[in-house]
This record gives structure tokens, sequence and C-alpha cells, in this order.
């Protein structure tokens, strides 16, 4: 594995590779990590992943302080897992120039997360602009996770009419049902156990809706039940299909879409 801090001498390396496969992380690298990165080397021929803890994609100082950094810990993960080449920039490598392409933050931008964090999809966007222009990759690897980051990143691309392909990988959770993310080191054993029922619970409720013929889908009564598990607070539960669109009966097809805090630590899923 080839570790690159300047996109100059990354670019040198790159001249010559063709079917690259790019993985872009903010580290702290957990199970969901490695699978995208299992999944991209199936089309690419050489792996590419890059860490690098995105000021403007956080909409507060101390969430950026104390988000999980551990580089030792991941150049370790990313050896075994053998890729190619790891990327690790700094502020200026990646903002002392201007893109050639133009943000395009398609109005899916205004709902759920865009809607509580101010500024995080521009900020997301900003940054994998620029590291699609620095990379050229033929496949950029992204999470159903953060559906409505994959959902914007894939507007961004096919609007600016980047080539590069976007690729969605299934979520991957723990045995308790929960969504590995690099926020859950921040959670205890009974935090743990409150995500897990948030979990079990939503997905429950989502065969049970689905059964009863819902003409109008309506959050209220599962963010009351979900209150009661031991969430701080909510920031929303909301009902959107594959397409981005809001949906309000049963009968189309749909996933539960949440954002909530346990304690300080934010968490999102959709199922
Ligand atoms: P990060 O949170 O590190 O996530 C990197 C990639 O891993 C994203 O595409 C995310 O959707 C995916 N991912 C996270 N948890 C996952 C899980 N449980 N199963 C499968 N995939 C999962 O998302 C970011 O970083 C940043 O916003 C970034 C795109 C790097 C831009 O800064």
């Amino acid at each position: 594995m080839k570790i690159f801090k300047h996109k100059i001498n990354l670019q040198k390396e790159l001249t010559s590779v063709k079917n690259l496969s790019f993985v872009p992380t903010m580290g702290g690298l957990h199970k969901g990590h490695e699978y995208l990165i299992s999944q991209s080397r199936k089309k690419g021929k050489k792996v590419l992943v890059s860490i690098y803890v995105n000021p403007k994609q956080f909409n507060s100082k101390n969430d950026y302080l104390s988000y999980p950094r551990n580089l030792k810990k991941d150049i370790n993960i990313l050896k075994k897992l053998k890729i190619d080449y790891l990327y690790t920039p700094k502020f200026n490598d990646l903002y002392n120039f201007k893109p050639k392409k133009k943000v395009f933050l398609h109005n899916f931008s205004k709902k759920l997360c865009g809607k509580h964090r101010k500024g995080h999809f521009n900020g997301v966007l900003n940054v994998v602009n620029r590291m699609v222009e620095i990379i050229n990759p033929k496949y950029i690897y992204l999470g159903m996770k953060d559906f409505q980051q994959l959902y914007l990143i894939k507007k961004h691309i096919i609007n600016s009419k980047i080539s590069t392909k976007v690729i969605g990988c299934r979520t991957i959770r723990n045995k308790f049902g929960v969504a590995e993310s690099s926020r859950n080191i921040n959670l205890n054993k009974k935090d743990m156990n409150i995500a897990s029922n948030v979990y079990q619970y939503l997905k429950k409720q989502k065969k049970i809706l689905i059964n009863k013929k819902i003409n109008k889908l309506n959050s209220i009564f599962l963010k009351k039940k979900i209150y009661s598990l031991g969430v701080k607070k909510i920031d929303y539960i909301d009902f959107y299909n594959n397409d981005a669109l809001q949906i309000k009966t049963t009968n189309k097809k749909f996933n539960i879409f949440i954002a909530y805090y346990i304690n300080d630590v934010r968490l999102i899923d959709n199922i």
C-alpha cells in the first residue's frame, strides 16, 4: 500500500492507472468501510481509499474536534485489506485550487439531515468534487446508510457530466442490528442497547405499517415510542423512497429515515 499526503505525487502515480475504484472516508474505519472496500475490488483493478476529516461538512466545531481519529489503527486495517493507495491530505492540499466543476446541490439537500445540519451537504459535495477532480476515478463507492449523501453525490456527478460511476453499497450492521458507524465508538453498552432497540422497533413497525395498509403515514407515534426507549433527541423520522420522494401511504415502497441522539452521539439510519 502506497501512502500519499500530497495530490501532486498521487496524480503522478495515477497517470498510468486506468480502472481505479475510489472509497472516500473520514477514517475511524469499521466493517461498513471494509465492505465498501471489498466491493470496490470487484470492478476496479486498483483501490484508493482516502482518509480526511473534512471540517467544512461539520456544523459544530465541537463535533469536528471530537470526531473519532485513529490513523495508525486505520493504516493497519487498510494494509491487511491490501488496498493499493491511501490518500491522507491536509486542508491545503484539497482547498488550495479552484475546481473545474461547480457544486450542484439538488433540492433533496434541503430535506432530512439538510434541514438539521446547515451547510453539511454543501461541505460534503465540495470535498468530494475536489477529490474526484484530483483522483479522476472510474468508480466511487458509497454507502446507502448515508442515503441522502449518496443521492446528492450521484446527482452532482451526473449533472456536472463527470465520468465517474457512483456505486451504492448496502448498510452493514453489527450483531445488535445497529448500523456500523465511526461514531459508535462513543456508545457504551447501555447506549448500544438503546440503538439496537430503536433499529428492531423500526424494522418491526415497517412490517406492521405495510400490513395495515396505512393511508396517511405519520411519524408521531413512532417518535413517542422511540423517546420511551431512552433516546435523548430526535431530529427527524420520515418516509422516503429510493428516488428521494417523500412517501405518504404504504401502497408505495418506502424506507423509514431517522436521525437521533443517544446522549451527545448523533446517529442516522434508514430501514
Ligand atoms: P464516512 O462517514 O467515513 O463514510 C465513508 C463511507 O462509508 C460513506 O460512503 C458511508 O456511507 C459508508 N458507510 C458508513 N457506514 C456504513 C455502514 N454501516 N455500511 C456501509 N457503508 C457505510 O461519509 C463520509 O465519511 C464523508 O461524508 C465523505 C463521503 C468521506 C466526505 O467527507
